[in-house]
């Protein structure tokens, strides 16, 4: 399988999951300090405190990305490194780290790609109420102008947000992510503000950086029916307005879905309707973006229970399983990437995020698979005509799982957390050769589409 000419190979991390130097050079504590400081939260209490370092470590990570061929590199900007109170006053130190940085990828003829909100809330802003209020929106539409107006030059590619669904409902409702709450209406609100501050941020990118692209990073678990039965297809269409719909539509100008705004509003979620939608909202969020960036990690197999909250995944008996749990299932990708295009109309995809967490080292041949499956996916996606430029690969080396802690190893580059030394696995130099050549061997199996 011949990749086309120009399709771009890269691979991605997360500030809060790599840096550490979590009280350095003026930066304040986000959301993510205050979860993983608390008794509980986090796999053995770990924390983002040091993580790979990578604050002190960035000159020597940029060169093993230059050595592994690594053409595009996806990394996000600390929100309370570079606006210290959540707003106003701007941190030289921060801003100059990230600068720093691109310059270094860009002597590496690496295509540096920023994305803005990557879960680092200051914790001052959530002191006042956090994601579910709207000022938080405006706070960060000023991350957006700082940022992009100092890196604006020389960034061509911006991601406004990682996954709005896990910054509203995983971190407001189920609560496994910071801060941590319960409460469906205050995720709902949250999932509003945040698609909201997208459209504001998408913006400011655009009035100081007119030449660059501007996307955001969108989480996917596609949804089937465990059983024929309507129950379980029901559970299955409610998982897919929960997730997908309720980003995507509002994103592609098709406003909340109706059946959703139904089911919240009969579940008690929704007690005053959509009131916390404001007049030009629904335009702002559906702001043109230049692509669409795509996370796919795993599908969730849906079984009816008597709400959203009692849903579950049912496992895939003789599935492979990665170290998170999670099923591997190619197939659920390329479907996906086929709905995206031909439903709503995508211009320009990227693979924003895929990958997996295996703890073998230093012959990680499941990654390998993992990956090389995944690609398949991807190519022949692009075969029916699906525009996809890019693929970053999570994540370029073991880091901090957020509530798994250091449990789990995303990286195709081992992380000797003792040492914080890095070592590159197979599947490091297996892509190396994928990049080098553009070719991949498929390994696509007529079983896989089941
Ligand atoms: C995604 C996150 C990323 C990483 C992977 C495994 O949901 O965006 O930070 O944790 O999962």
């Amino acid at each position: 399988m011949q990749f086309p000419e120009g399709f771009l190979w890269g691979v991605a991390t997360s500030a809060y999951q790599i840096e550490g130097a979590w009280a350095e050079d003026g930066r304040t504590p986000s959301i993510w300090d205050t979860f993983s400081h608390t008794p509980g939260r986090t796999k053995n209490g770990a924390t983002g405190d040091v993580a790979c370092d990578h604050y002190h470590r960035w000159r020597d990570d940029v060169a093993l990305m230059a050595e592994l061929g690594i053409q595009a590199y996806r990394f996000s900007v600390s929100w309370p490194r570079i606006l210290p109170e959540g707003r106003g006053k701007v941190n030289q130190k921060g801003l100059d780290f990230y600068s720093r940085l691109v310059d270094a990828l860009l002597e590496a003829g690496i295509i540096p790609f920023v994305t803005l909100y990557h879960w680092e809330l200051p914790q001052v802003l959530q002191d006042a109420g956090g994601w579910p209020e709207r000022d938080t929106a405006a706070a960060f539409a000023e991350l957006a102008d700082v940022t992009s107006r100092a890196l604006g030059d020389r960034v061509t590619h911006w991601i406004t947000h990682n996954e709005p669904w896990c910054t509203s409902l995983l971190s407001h409702q189920v609560g496994v992510h910071a801060p941590g709450w319960r409460d469906w209406h205050a995720a709902l609100r949250a999932a509003h503000t945040v698609l909201w501050s997208h459209g504001l941020a998408v913006a400011h990118i655009r009035a100081n950086a007119p030449d660059a692209e501007v996307g955001i990073a969108i989480n996917f678990e596609p949804a089937t029916p465990a059983s024929p039965s309507p129950e379980d297809y029901h559970a299955a269409r409610l998982w897919d307005g929960y997730y997908f719909r309720w980003f995507v539509n509002a994103l592609y100008g098709r406003r909340y879905p109706a059946d959703m705004v139904h089911y919240y509003t009969q579940q008690g979620y929704l007690p005053h309707g959509l009131d916390f939608v404001q007049t030009g909202d629904m335009e702002t969020i559906a702001a043109p973006l230049d692509f669409f960036g795509v996370n796919y990690y795993t599908r969730h197999i849906a079984q009816a229970g008597e709400s959203l909250d009692a849903h579950r995944s049912v496992p895939n008996p003789g599935a492979e399983y990665t170290a998170m749990g999670w099923e591997v299932h190619p197939d659920s990708f390329y479907r996906l990437l086929n709905r995206l295009y031909f439903e709503y109309g995508m211009g320009k995809i990227y693979i924003t995020e895929n990958g997996c967490s295996y703890l073998d080292f230093p012959h990680d041949q499941k990654r390998i698979e993992y990956l090389r499956g995944h690609l398949t996916a991807v190519y022949r996606a692009i075969q029916n005509g699906v525009p996809i430029a890019g693929y970053l690969q999570w994540s370029f080396m073991d880091n901090y799982e957020w509530a798994e802690g250091y449990t789990q190893r995303f990286g195709i580059v081992y992380v000797d957390y003792e040492t914080q030394q890095r070592l590159p696995k197979d599947s490091a130099f297996w892509y190396r050769d994928v990049i080098k050549s553009g070719k991949l061997n498929s390994n696509f199996l007529k079983k896989d589409a089941d």
